[in-house]
Order: structure tokens, then sequence, then C-alpha cells
């Protein structure tokens, strides 16, 4: 990319993200990382047999004045302490998402970031999802004509994971796990404001924090978005299904299995009525075989690194960050504003005229 070198680097929270980063990174070779803090002296014995600095404390990583930047891999309830903390230390921050709690949190990281003159990013990765790049390329080509709904689900078998997820306190449950980045994804792809939302949370495995949720979102133009994450759903479903006036495309997985079928104009399709359970039916009955067609999901080809190379590029003044605070706050209040859908059994309108 460059022929400077490696931006030195140190993560806060060397847990699963803390160490997926340092390998990644270190295959990639644009950044050094220099050295960790976590809390847990077990991960921070890790750090050092990884080949890093193991550092005592937060403030003596970030005292370290050979570290540049500061990647926060913390559980959600403390980024915005250490990514304030960093940026009075002047370093660049990374901040894994979801970057805050909340619109005051995010406010306030911004405010003294700007007044260090350091680069605030969020990880939200999920923007160069091969499933996303290709449902949206689907929906823009018009090959299945004017999509009028969208649904976009993440449904895994699991339950919540890991400790802190579990616990309101730590900024634990799926809508921050999960939502943050799905909702991303929606407002990158469509950048109006919805008319409407509504939200949904699921408490199916009996923790405080949800474990799933339902989100609509109804738009101006007729476009229906359904958001829907679930932590106990054991059957396999679609990730995306984008239903459009010419046709539905169903992307099934992040491997891009699926297709979009087509109806064949012109054909003469006698439609046969069918049983249907203890009934008939002509207007639900299937599509006969040649009176359809399918196409392959498009494989977008993705730079995965493309969010590192532009921190260093926005470091280094030549590229704005991709990943804005603005855009990251506006999904942090669109999550707000489901809190307050879901606490009051109500439609949210006029609230997203500020978004
Ligand atoms: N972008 C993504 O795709 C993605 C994926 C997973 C997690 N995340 C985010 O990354 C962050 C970390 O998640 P994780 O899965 O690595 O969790 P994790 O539990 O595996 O790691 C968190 C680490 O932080 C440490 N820690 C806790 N409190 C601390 C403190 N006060 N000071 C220093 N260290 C502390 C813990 O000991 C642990 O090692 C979360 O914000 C999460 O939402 C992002």
């Amino acid at each position: 990319m460059n022929n400077e070198a490696p931006l030195r680097i140190g993560i806060i929270g060397y847990g699963g993200m803390g160490k997926y980063h340092t390998d990644r990174l270190r295959k990639l070779g644009i950044m050094e990382i220099v050295g960790a803090y976590d809390c847990d002296p077990v991960r921070l014995q890790a750090a050092k047999a990884d080949g890093m600095i193991a550092y005592s404390s937060a403030d003596a990583l970030l005292g370290d004045n050979s570290i540049k930047a500061v990647l926060i891999a913390t559980p959600n309830d403390i980024h915005c302490e250490y990514a304030i903390a960093a940026a009075k230390a002047g370093k660049h921050i990374i901040c894994e998402k979801p970057a805050a709690l909340g619109v005051s949190e995010i406010d306030e990281m911004e405010k003294v970031a700007k007044q260090n003159g350091v680069i605030l990013t969020v990880h939200q990765n999920r923007r160069w999802d091969g499933d996303f790049i290709a449902a949206k390329q689907i929906i823009e080509s018009g090959v299945i004509g004017k999509v009028y709904q969208i649904d976009s689900f993440v449904c895994g078998a699991n339950g919540i994971p890991g400790g802190w997820r579990k616990t309101v306190k730590a900024g634990g449950g799926m809508m921050l796990d999960w939502g943050v980045h799905l909702l991303d994804q929606i407002f990158c792809y469509k950048t109006e404001s919805p008319e409407y939302l509504y939200c949904e949370y699921s408490h199916a495995l009996g923790f405080d924090v949800d474990d799933g949720f339902n989100v609509k979102l109804g738009y101006k133009d007729g476009l229906t978005v359904n958001v829907r994450v679930d932590t106990n759903t054991f059957a396999t479903l679609p990730r995306w299904i984008i239903y459009g006036r010419d046709g539905t495309a169903v992307i099934k997985d992040w491997a891009l299995n699926g297709e979009i079928t087509l109806p064949v104009y012109g054909s003469e399709v006698e439609i046969v009525g069918i049983e249907a359970g203890n009934g008939f039916t002509k207007t639900m009955a299937y599509r006969p075989h040649e009176s359809v067609r399918t196409r392959e999901i498009p494989k977008p080809v993705v730079d995965y690194d493309t969010f590192y190379k532009n921190f260093i590029a926005s470091i280094q003044g030549k590229e704005k960050p991709c990943v804005t605070v603005e855009s990251v706050r506006k999904i942090l209040r669109v999550m707000e504003l489901c809190n307050q859908s879901a606490k009051t059994n109500t439609v949210i309108t006029k609230e997203l005229k500020s978004l």
C-alpha cells in the first residue's frame, strides 16, 4: 500500500476479537501490534505468549509514546471510557462495535477525539460482507424489479455466548451485538429515514438481556424491511429474502448459496389449483417449472481489509474514515428508538424525522 513503517498499535481487551484482529493484522502487515492490556491475567499471559508486550494497565499502554493507535475490544460498556482515555493520550482509535451504549456516549467520544485531533472509527466490518453486497447488487441491478420487501435474518441455535453478553450492565443482548450490524447494513443501503419503526424483543432463554428481536422498518416508497435475530432457531433459515415485483431472491447463507427466481413472461401459464391442507387453492399454487427460471446469486469481489487500510490512510490524511462517527451515531439512535418501541409497544414515527 505504501512504503511507510507499519502503524504501531496497542489493543485494550485481548479476548476473542483482540486475538482475531491481531492475527488478521499480522497477516496484512500494515500495522504492528506492539502490546495489549486485558484485566484478566490469563488473557494478559496469552498476549505475552503471542509475542507482544503485556501492559500491566491501560494507563501503561496509553502512556507508551511509541504507540500511535489503539484498538478497543473490551465488553461494550467500557468502550466509551477507554476511547476517551485513548483520545486524551493522543492515540487514534478503532473501537469495536457497538461503539457505545447510546448517543450521549458516542457524542462525548467524538467531542474528545476532535479536541485531541485523533481519528475515531468503529469496526462495522459487516458493511463488507459478501452477502450484504450481493443483496444490494441484486436490488440495485433491477433484476427483480421494484423491491417491496427485504427480510434480513440471522438466526443461530447456540444461545447467547460468553458471560458479559448476558448482562445488561456490560451492554449485552442481541440488539447491541447483531442489531448494530444488521441495522447498519440497511441504513447503508437505504440512506433516507424510514417512515415508521416497530420493534419486539425476545427473551425465550430467560436472561435480562434480549436473546433476539424483530424490527420492522417502513419506507415512503412502499418498501418494508424486516430485520430479525434469534439465538434459539434450530432450523437453518435463509440469510436474505428479497421480494421484487418481477422476481424473488433468496441468499441462503454467508457462502452466498441461493438463487434468484424470475417469472418467464410470455409463457402461457395455466395456473392449476392444488390441494392445500384441508382446502384447495389456485392463488397460492406453486409455479410450474416452465414458467420460472433461476439465476445465480452474484459473487462480489470484496477486499475485507479495506477497513484497516482506510484507517491508516485516514491517519495519513489521504482518505476520510469510511465508517464515520455520524453513521455510527445514527444506528445508536435507531437502536434507542427500537428500545422505546419495544418498551411502549408502539410504532415510532415522528422521532425518525430527526435521525
Ligand atoms: N465486529 C465484529 O464482528 C465483532 C465480533 C465479535 C465481537 N465484537 C465486539 O468486540 C468486543 C469484544 O468482544 P469479544 O467477543 O472479543 O469478547 P471477549 O469476552 O472474548 O473479550 C473481551 C476481553 O475484554 C477483557 N476485559 C473485560 N473488561 C475489561 C477491562 N475493564 N479492561 C480491559 N480488558 C477488559 C476480557 O477479559 C476479555 O478478554 C465487543 O465490543 C464485541 O461487541 C465484534
